[in-house]
């Protein structure tokens, strides 16, 4: 009598797996084909879950490092324009007798004022690089740090720096005191 129903054709084999062996009698061996069948689709699935939890577990990741490595990270800072000229301030701020350092892009100069006459020279001492300073009861600059002394116009006096101070150019205009490139 022929067998219905539960018989599976090789061809119909091939969609649960490949190779499903064939006794010499042409049955089936119980289990393996379904059994083989089976790994292939549970690799599938594993492997498609694998990939979803890569996925989210990468969108944490970025989620929680990019705030921290943004706070980390300073922002870009932004070089300032260099200036031939500047208004640095008042010029009420250098009264006479009197001397003050501004910023004057990149430099530090001294401003003087010496009984009315303004000069203006780099601040910083051509020795080792500390900044000097206007002495009024000695009439000159003088940097504190291995005694150079300078003329108000920058030029050497005394001590051990080998260059003088690099000259500037300084006006009054109304108000403001205006440092220019020398
Ligand atoms: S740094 Fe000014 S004298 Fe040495």
């Amino acid at each position: 009598m022929a067998q219905q129903g539960n018989f599976k054709s090789p061809s119909r084999m091939g969609g649960l797996g490949e190779g499903a062996p064939l006794s010499s009698s042409g049955a089936v061996q119980a289990g393996k084909p379904r059994e083989q069948g089976l790994k292939g689709v549970d690799f599938e699935r594993r492997s498609f879950l694998g990939k979803v939890v890569g996925g989210v577990g990468a969108v944490v990741a970025v989620s929680t490092l990019y705030p921290i490595v943004k706070y980390i990270v300073p922002p870009p800072v932004k070089e300032a324009a260099i200036v031939s000229e500047l208004i640095v301030g008042k010029a009420s701020e250098v009264p006479e007798n009197s001397g003050k350092i501004y910023q004057f892009n990149k430099d530090k100069v001294l401003v003087v004022n010496d009984n009315g006459k303004l000069t203006a020279c780099s601040a910083v001492c051509t020795h080792l690089g500390c900044l000097v300073h206007w002495e009024d009861k000695d009439n000159l600059i003088f940097c504190p740090c291995h005694g150079a002394k300078y003329k108000q116009t920058g030029e050497i006096i005394s001590g051990p720096q080998p260059l003088p101070l690099a000259p500037f150019n300084v006006r009054v205009e109304g108000e403001n005191l205006i440092i220019s490139k020398a």
